[in-house]
């Protein structure tokens, strides 16, 4: 039986690619990562997949004049790999509609806040500055709307008197490498699917938070 094959798209340092990389080699899960996609040249996660043997290509979004040219190339690109799944791992690109229903229900993202708070960017240092108790990030299905479809999973996080952007991104991350191949795993199990709009594991429609993790530090 062929396993499930999985495209990541990066666009930087590529360590949430590196926790699905080692859970798929420790084979806490079975499938493939086909490619790694990055939008820029010369990333570290590029290395990583390299040094793993996987697959990688770099369609470079400033050699092209539109969004739409960029993530028909994309689609293209993404498609020549099958993939069951489409994994953005710190892909900081806006994506187009139709890139967007092309992969609907079958694409998940990460996104460093506990979403729907703190879309876009600088999630750390915004959750700071409004005193919140609370932050963490969540996998979530992509839909039309920019960090806005049906959530998976949330790990929630303390935030400490004495915290900064750095400590509390360090704390967060922490838990993105957790999260993040969790969800994978649950996805190419068959068990965490988008139905009418909803994230549903086991069947079972997820509340709007998702599936949420307190952790104590
Ligand atoms: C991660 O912190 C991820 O949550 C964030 O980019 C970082 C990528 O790190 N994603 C977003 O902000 C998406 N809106 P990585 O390249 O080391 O995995």
């Amino acid at each position: 039986m062929s396993l499930p094959r999985i495209a990541v798209l990066i666009s930087g340092s590529g360590t949430n690619l590196q926790a699905i990389i080692d859970a798929v080699r420790e084979r806490q899960f079975e499938a493939e990562i086909c490619a790694v996609i990055s939008n820029r040249p010369d990333v570290k996660g590029l290395e990583r997949a390299e040094a793993v043997g996987i697959e990688t290509r770099v369609v470079d979004h400033k050699a092209f004049t539109s969004r739409e040219l960029f993530d028909a190339e994309m689609i293209r690109v993404i498609d020549g790999y099958a993939p069951d799944l489409v994994v953005l791992a710190g892909f900081m690109r806006i994506l187009t509609p139709d890139f967007v229903r092309r992969y609907e229900g079958r694409m998940l993202n990460i996104h460093p806040s506990l979403l729907p708070k703190y879309r876009g960017l600088h999630t750390h240092q915004r959750a700071l500055e409004a005193g919140d108790s609370e932050h963490g990030v969540t996998v979530h299905f992509v839909t039309e709307e920019l960090d806005g479809g049906p959530l998976a999973i949330q790990a929630v996080v303390p935030v400490l008197n004495d915290d900064d952007e750095a400590t509390l991104a360090k704390r967060v991350q922490a838990q993105e490498h957790i999260i993040y191949p969790l969800a994978v795993k649950w996805f190419v199990e068959g068990r965490l699917q988008m139905i009418n709009g909803t994230a549903c594991l086991d069947g079972q429609p997820l509340p709007a938070e998702g599936c949420q993790l307190h952790m104590d530090r």
